[in-house]
């Protein structure tokens, strides 16, 4: 039987990108016939609406009103729109994470830019019981904004950096980001100040793990000496090492409990064991090791769709 399989980018994905072709192949050969869409904004593009329904849908960006369309029609979305919008959001992923009793950095409640700056260095290092904390924004990839805060002038700097990346989300489009398909609240939610607790053990490095339904895919070291960020993106480089058996169980279990299909998890080491610092929904895995890409697939083609 031939299904079909719509798969969905943001519209600012390069359309010379080789993760097309990746998909394409690995969709043919498990028996999909992928077609591919792209989004601007927040909101379901018609051509998607007017579009016969497909077997599945595979979503490689956040724009939560395509997955709840089709979610409505009855179709099968990976990964589901609701894991999706836990996951983005760093504060909602802390406290699932948290009420699944696994491990995972303390997180405040998300504050305002404002409400931080009032609050002060000082009074947020008692917060979080350290002179040195972790400041991000609520949403965030590839390591931008996110800090290491160790004196009042670096936690002013970072909050000046937020409040310009936040006047740049909400300049784009009607208020909407384009790019990462927030509406214009999402936009506000996704600016909002994280202050964490700093897992020193784990400067420059943490194990990324991608998982696919219940199975480690790929795993690798990531790692950077000049840095406490350990993104590619950020400089960052990796390297195969053997996955210490801890770090399959825990991607496993914060996969499941965040409600995703597939995702990358990254791992800090602490220093009694390895602590969850994200869960992604979205990974990218021009690192991986493995096709990952051909393990969605392959999985795929051995359900009922
Ligand atoms: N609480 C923390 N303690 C130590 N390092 C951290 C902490 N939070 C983040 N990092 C480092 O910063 C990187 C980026 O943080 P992360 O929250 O994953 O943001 P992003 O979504 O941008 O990747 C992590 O991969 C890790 O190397
Ligand atoms: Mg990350």
């Amino acid at each position: 039987m031939i299904r079909r399989a719509y798969i969905v980018y943001p519209d600012s994905t390069p359309r010379k990108n080789n993760a097309f072709g990746w998909f394409e192949e690995a969709a043919l050969e498990n028996g999909f016939i992928p077609e591919f869409f792209f989004y601007k904004g927040a909101s379901l593009p018609s051509e998607l609406a007017q579009a016969p329904l497909p077997n599945i849908v595979l979503m490689r960006g956040y724009n939560l009103a395509i997955g709840r369309y089709f979610e409505k029609k009855g179709v099968r979305v990976i990964n589901p729109s609701q894991a999706m919008e836990w996951c983005r959001d760093k504060y909602r992923t802390f406290l699932k994470l948290s009420d699944a009793a696994l491990p995972t950095p303390w997180t405040s409640s998300p504050m305002s830019i404002e409400q931080a700056g009032k609050r002060g260095f000082d009074s947020l290092c008692d917060c979080v019981g350290n002179s040195r904390f972790i400041l991000k924004q609520n949403f965030g990839s590839k390591g931008e904004n996110v800090y290491l805060i160790t004196s009042g002038k670096c936690f002013d700097e970072a909050l000046g950096e937020c409040e310009k990346t936040l006047q740049k989300r909400l300049a784009q489009g009607n208020g909407e980001d384009i790019e990462n398909g927030c509406s214009k609240e999402e936009i506000i939610r996704g600016g909002a100040i994280l202050v964490q607790k700093y897992i020193e053990n784990s400067y420059g490095k943490d194990i990324r793990v991608w998982v696919m339904r219940e199975k480690v895919v790929g795993h690798i070291l990531r790692y950077n000496a000049n840095s406490f960020k350990s993104n590619f993106a950020a400089g960052g480089s990796f390297r195969q090492i053997p996955l210490p058996p801890e770090c399959a169980s825990l991607a496993i279990s914060a996969t499941r409990t965040m409600g995703l299909d597939f995702a990358g998890i990254d791992l800090l080491y602490d220093s009694d064991g390895f602590t969850i610092c994200e869960v992604n929904g979205n990974p990218g895995f021009r690192t991986c090791p493995t096709d990952l890409p051909r393990a969605i697939f392959s999985t795929l083609r051995n359900e009922t769709y």
